[in-house]
């Protein structure tokens, strides 16, 4: 579960520093190095390997392992050459516009389907404490290269948020776009509720109904799902549950999280405005949003919606 349970594939095991969480100054010498770790969710070393999501949600693991094997460089967004490098580092400029109160606040922090780390990268380098957690061992494998040599402290965890290790309390939770693709949405809020202190802040954003129908990615084939259940299931490639607010809103609540604040969000990257705003640099990306959120027509088509939220 945790790295210190880790072995690395090739050659000898390298030591850890006093913790976990381990000190990223002292993490050298995993930097490019793919390991083993026991798997808090029993399913998913067969899909590590390759083999068949054992449920339709699962087919996003399928296909990340595809990803992995036929575009790497899409998937490894910390590499300023990789096609998505811009477009992934803007968004979370977007995130960090609404969050940065809350995130400059924190000192530990859960990042749960955090992948490659695109968000625990930036926290590591706050000097901040992470735990970070995913089901797909490649993105943690790329998390801890691109993490080591940071001022924080990290560890990760190979599993899913319905099945998440024992932890230390921590004052504030990622969730950034994950609620979406897991089984049991529910069920991952009530853990993170169980690992967030009292009080604690959960940050969270989900892929939205009508942006989603609309934006550049979206799949033939799939419009009827959006005026039934507003889910898109791709077999071997995605599932994705997508959200209106209110059901966004009702299932925080529900899970014991009062509600803050929640922003429409992603009209032009990854939305449906991406081609006719082009290239754009972060202070036209902010201008735009703002635009496409005010306006009367284009308010309903943000392709996600981010919000903060309080663990009662
Ligand atoms: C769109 S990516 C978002 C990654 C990261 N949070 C970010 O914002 O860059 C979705 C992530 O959810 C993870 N995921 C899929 N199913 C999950 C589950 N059941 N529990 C936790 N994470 C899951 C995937 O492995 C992937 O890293």
């Amino acid at each position: 579960m945790s790295l210190a349970k880790a072995r690395v594939l090739k050659g000898a095991t390298p030591p850890l520093p006093p913790g976990p969480p381990y000190a990223c100054s002292e993490l050298q010498d995993w930097v490019g190095r793919s390991f083993q770790l026991p798997a808090g969710d029993p399913r998913l070393p067969a899909l590590h390997k390759g083999g068949e999501a054992p449920t339709p949600q699962l087919d996003n693991l399928v296909g990340a392992v595809k990803y992995w094997q036929e575009h790497p460089e899409w998937m490894d967004i910390h590499d300023p050459e990789s096609p998505s490098h811009e477009d992934r580092m803007l968004e979370r400029a977007l995130y960090l516009r609404r969050w940065a109160p809350q995130l400059d606040a924190a000192r530990r922090l859960l990042d749960l389907g955090g992948g490659v780390g695109r968000f625990t990268l930036w926290l590591l380098e706050q000097g901040k404490e992470v735990e970070l957690v995913d089901p797909d061992l490649r993105s943690l494998w790329r998390a801890v290269s691109v993490g080591a040599a940071t001022e924080g402290k990290l560890d990760v965890h190979w599993t899913t948020g319905e099945r998440m290790p024992p932890l230390a309390p921590v004052d504030t939770a990622l969730l950034v776009e994950v609620l979406n693709y897991v089984e049991d949405p529910a069920a991952v809020l009530a853990n993170v509720h169980r690992v967030l202190q009292p009080g604690g802040t959960l940050l969270v954003s989900v892929e939205a109904r009508w942006g989603w129908a609309a934006a550049l990615d979206a799949h033939d084939g799939t419009l009827e799902a959006f005026f039934t259940d507003g889910i898109v299931h791709q077999p071997g490639d995605r599932w994705v549950r997508t959200f209106e607010r209110e059901a966004f809103a009702a299932l925080l609540q529900g899970a014991g999280f009062e509600v803050e604040a929640i922003w429409p969000s992603h009209y032009v990257l990854s939305g449906p405005f991406e081609l006719a705003a082009g290239p754009i640099d972060e202070a036209a990306l902010f201008r735009y949003e703002d635009l496409l959120a005010a306006h009367p027509i284009s308010e309903r088509l943000n392709r996600a919606w981010m919000a903060v939220a309080r663990r009662v």
